[in-house]
C-alpha cells in the first residue's frame, strides 16, 4: 500500500526513515532532514555520490529508529529512474530487515515523487507461490512524507500509481507462472476470473469458435498441443467515447519451437512466450480501474506450441482468417502466425483506429536490443514517437526500428501468398513486422517486440528475476497520453 504522511519529522515514529540526497543538493529544506544529513556528515564514506549508502541508528532529532541515506550522485545526472531505483533499493533493504513499513521522505520534484513510488511499490514483491518457505515478508505499508500543501493531489497521485503498478505484478504473476500451470485453458480462465471483477465485457473463444472464425493458423500452431487454442477479448467501453484503440497481446503458453524444436538453452525460458497477452490484459485490467477515456479492446490469442504428431509441420500451407495463404519455412516462427489471425479478427470486429500488438516475437529483437529495450516497428513515425516517448518516461524503453519495403522480398514464396519466415537470417525482427503488416489492412498500427525485456535473468532495482510485468506502465501511460 502506497501512503500518504505529513507533519512534524521530530515526531515521526517509524522502523525506518529514507532519505535520498544528492551530491550537491540536499533535496529538502526540512530542518530535521537538515539536522540528520548533518549527522551523516560526521561519516566519511558517505558523500551523496551514485550508490553511496549510510544507515544511521537512533539519531537524535527524530522519533525513527533507523534513517537510511541514500546517495543519487550529482543533481544534473539524476534523472526520474535514479530515484525509481534507488526507491527499490530502499524497500529491498527494508524487506531484507523483516521490517513492516517504511517512510520515504519525499519533498522534492512531483516527476521524481512519482517514480519514487514506482520503484518503491514493484520493489515490494516477489514470487513464492512454489516455495515450502513462505517466512519472507513484503512490507504492509509504505508511506511518502511530504509536504502538507502537496498532500491532496499526492494522494491522487499515489492511488493511480498502486492501481498501474498493480497491473505490472499482475504480468509478471502471470509470466513466472510454470508452463505446465498456465495451459491455454487454465491461463484463459485466470485472465478471465481477474476481468470478471472489473467493468470489462469478456469473450471468450475455444477452438470450435475459433475454427468458425476461420482462424487456421492459430489452430495450426495449436495443433501439436493436448491444450486447444483459447481466444480472449476484453473490451472496456466508456459510455462515451472518440477513439476506440485495439491492444493484441501475443500468448504463447510454452514456445518448444513445435517441430523445428528448440535447443536446450533456448527451450528453458520459453514461458515467457505469453508476456505480451499478459501485459495487454493486465493493461485492460488497469484502464478499467483507471476508468480511461478511449474505448480499448485487448485481443489475446493464447496456444501452446508443441512437437507431435498432429503437429504442423515445416513445409504446410496454412490459410490465416485474412485468406491469405502462408507457407510454414519454420514452426519457431508461430507468434507473427497466430498474431496475424489475431489481428484480422480484431480488424473486423472492431475496426479500431489504432492498433498495437505486443509480443515476444523473435530473438533477433533481443540481440539488437539486449535485454532492457524493446523494438518498435510502425510505418506512422508519429505513432512510434508517441510510444518511444512513453518509454522514456517509465524506463520501459522502446527503440524504433525501420520497415523497409524492400525487405519483403525476403518473405517471398513460390507457391503461397507468402513465407512465414526468411530464407536468410538477417534482420529477423524487421522481417517478422513485415509480415505482421500483411495483415493490418490499412489501420494505424504498431507492433512492440518485447522478447528481451519481458524476462529478467537477474533481479534489479526494482523487479526479481523472472517476468518484469514489461508494457504496463507503457501501455497505460500511452494510453493516459492520447
Ligand atoms: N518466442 C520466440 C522469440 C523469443 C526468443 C522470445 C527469445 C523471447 C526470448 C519466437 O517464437 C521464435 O522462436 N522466434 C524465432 C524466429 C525464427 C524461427 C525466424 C527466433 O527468434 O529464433
Ligand atoms: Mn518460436
Ligand atoms: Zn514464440
Amino acid at each position: 500500500m502506497l501512503n500518504i504522511k505529513t507533519g512534524d519529522l521530530a515526531n515521526l515514529k517509524t522502523e525506518l526513515l529514507v532519505v535520498m540526497v544528492c551530491e550537491d543538493d540536499s533535496l529538502s529544506k526540512d530542518p530535521v532532514i537538515n539536522s540528520l544529513l548533518g549527522q551523516a556528515g560526521l561519516y566519511p564514506e558517505f558523500r551523496g555520490g551514485a550508490g553511496d549508502e549510510l544507515m544511521l541508528y537512533a539519531p537524535t532529532c527524530t522519533k525513527a529508529t533507523r534513517v537510511l541515506f541514500l546517495g543519487l550522485g550529482k543533481s544534473e545526472k539524476s534523472n526520474a529512474e535514479t530515484f525509481r531505483a534507488a526507491a527499490g533499493k530502499a524497500v529491498s533493504r527494508a524487506i531484507k530487515a523483516k521490517l513492516d513499513e517504511v517512510v520515504f521522505c519525499a519533498h522534492g520534484q512531483k516527476d521524481y515523487v512519482m517514480a519514487m513510488m514506482e520503484g518503491a511499490f514493484l520493489a515490494n514483491y516477489f514470487f513464492d507461490h512454489y516455495k515450502k518457505d513462505k517466512s519472507k515478508k513484503v512490507l504492509a505499508n509504505i508511506f511518502f512524507h511530504v509536504e502538507k500543501s502537496g498532500q491532496k493531489s499526492f494522494r491522487t497521485m499515489a492511488g493511480k500509481i498502486e492501481t498501474t503498478c498493480k497491473g505490472t505484478v499482475m504480468a509478471r504473476e502471470w509470466v513466472s507462472a510454470p508452463p505446465n500451470d498456465k495451459r491455454p485453458d487454465m491461463f484463459a480462465r485466470s485472465i478471465v476470473k481477474a476481468a470478471d471483477k472489473e467493468n470489462l465485457t469478456i469473450v471468450d473463444l475455444d477452438d470450435r469458435n475459433i475454427k468458425k472464425n476461420n482462424m487456421h493458423a492459430m489452430l495450426s500452431v495449436g495443433a501439436g498441443s493436448d491444450t486447444k487454442p483459447r481466444m480472449v477479448v476484453l473490451d472496456y467501453r466508456p459510455e462515451k467515447y472518440d477513439k476506440t484503440i485495439v491492444l493484441v497481446g501475443k500468448g504463447v503458453t510454452f514456445d518448444s519451437g513445435g517441430i523445428n524444436l528448440k535447443p536446450s538453452n533456448g527451450i528453458a525460458d520459453m514461458k515467457q512466450d505469453m508476456a505480451g497477452a499478459a501485459a495487454v490484459a493486465a493493461t485492460l485490467i488497469t484502464v478499467s480501474r483507471l476508468e480511461m477515456k478511449h474505448r480499448v479492446i485487448g485481443v489475446l490469442p493464447l496456444v501452446e506450441n508443441m512437437p507431435s504428431g498432429n503437429a504442423y509441420r515445416p513445409g504446410d500451407v496454412i490459410k490465416t482468417a485474412s485468406g491469405q495463404t502462408v507457407e510454414i519455412g519454420n514452426t519457431d516462427a508461430e507468434g507473427r502466425l497466430i498474431l496475424a489471425d489475431a489481428i484480422s479478427y480484431a480488424v473486423r470486429q472492431y475496426n479500431p483506429d489504432t492498433l498495437v500488438d505486443m509480443a515476444t516475437l523473435t530473438g533477433a529483437c533481443k540481440i539488437a536490443l539486449g535485454p532492457k529495450i524493446a523494438g518498435v516497428f510502425s510505418s506512422n513515425d508519429q505513432l512510434a514517437g508517441q510510444i518511444v516517448r512513453s518509454g522514456t518516461k517509465t524506463n520501459e524503453r522502446c527503440w524504433a526500428m525501420p520497415m523497409p519495403d524492400d525487405y519483403r522480398d525476403m518473405l517471398k514464396s513460390d507457391i503461397a501468398d507468402m513465407r512465414n519466415v526468411s530464407k536468410s537470417r538477417w534482420g529477423g525482427a524487421i522481417v517478422a513486422a513485415l509480415f505482421l503488416s500483411g495483415f493490418v489492412e490499412n489501420i494505424d498500427w504498431a507492433h512492440i517486440d518485447i522478447a528481451g525485456p519481458a524476462f529478467a535473468d537477474n533481479a534489479n532495482a526494482y523487479c526479481p528475476a523472472g517476468g518484469t510485468g514489461f508494457g504496463v506502465r507503457l501501455l497505460v501511460d500511452w494510453l493516459e497520453n492520447l
